[in-house]
C-alpha cells in the first residue's frame, strides 16, 4: 500500500529567465504548496481507508514564539484534513507527568504523530522527552531510533527542517552529487540531520559551529552555503562569504530593526548567488509542510499501509 505516501512526479518548476536575473529565488511558499495538495490527497486515500491522521501538539509554558509555531502547525494540518490534539501543560510541569503525557499519547490509538514544541524549560531534558515517543509516532524524527537509521540512509520518519531543504532541492532540479556543501548549524533539529541527508545525495559536507576557524573561506569554498545561526549580532552571511552563483539557503528567522531576517542579507546575496531562500517564505512554510508529510507517513505506518 506505498502507494499512499509515494508523491506523483511533479510538474517542473518554470525557471525563471537567468539572463536577466543574477540569482533566482526559492519560493518555499509554492515548494510547500505542492507538498501541501500531494499529503491532502495522501489525507484522502487514508480517510476512504478508515484512517483519520491525527497530530498531538505538546507546547510547556508560554513561549511566545514557540505558541505561533506551534499555531501555524495546527492551522496547517486543518488545512490538509489532518486531525490535531493540542496540550499546553503549564510550565510547572514535572519531567515524570512529561514522561506520563507522551506515554499516554504514545498509547492512544487515535494519534498517529506526537510533536513536543522545543525549546522546553531548563528543568525538563530534551533527550528524556523525545526518545520517550514511540519512533513509530517520531513526526520529527528526533529519537535515537530514527535518528540512528537516518545516520544509516534507512530513516522513514526524518527532521522536518532538513527534509523541507531537501524537497526544495530536489523540486528546483538542484543536483547535489559531488556538490561542496557548508552547513552552519549543528543542532539536533538541523545541521545534524541534515548533514546525513546530503550525504546521502553524494555531497561533500562540512559542518560549521561557533567554534569553527576560518570560516569565511570555508563559506567561500562551497557550492551551497546552508546558514542557521538566528543571531544578527553574531553573525551575517555577506556577499563576500561566498563564491559566486553559490547557492544560498537561509535557515534563520529573528528579529532585526523592527523585521523578521534571516542570517543572509537577501538583497545582497541574491546579486552573487545562483540560488537564495527568502526570508520570510523560504525555509520556513517548508519546515510545516514536511510536518504533515510525516504526519500521514506515521497514520500510514500505524495501519501496516506505509513502507
Ligand atoms: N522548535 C523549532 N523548530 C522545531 C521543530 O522542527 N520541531 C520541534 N519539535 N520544535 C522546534
Amino acid at each position: 500500500m506505498t502507494h499512499i505516501l509515494r508523491f506523483r512526479p511533479r510538474i517542473k518548476y518554470q525557471h525563471q529567465d537567468t539572463s536577466i536575473l543574477t540569482g533566482k529565488k526559492i519560493d518555499g511558499l509554492e515548494v510547500a504548496k505542492s507538498v501541501k495538495e500531494r499529503v491532502k490527497k495522501a489525507v484522502d486515500e487514508l480517510k476512504k481507508q478508515g484512517v483519520e491522521p491525527c497530530l498531538a501538539t505538546i507546547l510547556v509554558g508560554d513561549n511566545q514564539a514557540s505558541a505561533t509555531y506551534v499555531k501555524n502547525k495546527h492551522k496547517a494540518c486543518a488545512e490538509v484534513g489532518i486531525l490535531t490534539k493540542d496540550h499546553k501543560p503549564s510550565a510547572s510541569i514535572s519531567q515524570d507527568e512529561m514522561n506520563d503525557l507522551i506515554d499516554s499519547l504514545n498509547n492512544d490509538r487515535a494519534v498517529h504523530g506526537i510533536l513536543v514544541q522545543l525549546p522546553l524549560p531548563e528543568h525538563l531534558d530534551e533527550f528524556t522527552t523525545t526518545s520517550r515517543i514511540f519512533p513509530i509516532k517520531d513526526v520529527d524524527g528526533l529519537t535515537p531510533h530514527n535518528v540512528g537509521l537516518l545516520s544509516m540512509g534507512k530513516a522513514v520518519l526524518k527532521a522536518c527542517t532538513p527534509s523541507g531543504i531537501m524537497e526544495m532541492f530536489d523540486y528546483y532540479d538542484i543536483d547535489l552529487s559531488g556538490k561542496n556543501v557548508v552547513i552552519i548549524n549543528r543542532s539536533n533539529l538541523i545541521g545534524k540531520p541534515l548533514y546525513h541527508m546530503l550525504l546521502e545525495k553524494n555531497a561533500t559536507v562540512i559542518t560549521c559551529h561557533s567554534k569553527t576557524k576560518n570560516l569565511k573561506e570555508i563559506c567561500q569554498s562551497a557550492d551551497i552555503v546552508i546558514s542557521a545561526v538566528g543571531d544578527r549580532s553574531k553573525f551575517v552571511l555577506t556577499p563576500e562569504m561566498i563564491k559566486k552563483d553559490a547557492i544560498v539557503i537561509d535557515v534563520a528567522i529573528s528579529h532585526h530593526d523592527g523585521k523578521l531576517v534571516g542570517d543572509a542579507d537577501y538583497e545582497k546575496i541574491i546579486e552573487k548567488a545562483s540560488y537564495v531562500t527568502p526570508v520570510p517564505g523560504g525555509v520556513g512554510p517548508m519546515t510545516v509542510a514536511m510536518l504533515l508529510k510525516n504526519t500521514i507517513t506515521a497514520a500510514s505506518l500505524s495501519k501496516g499501509l506505509g513502507h
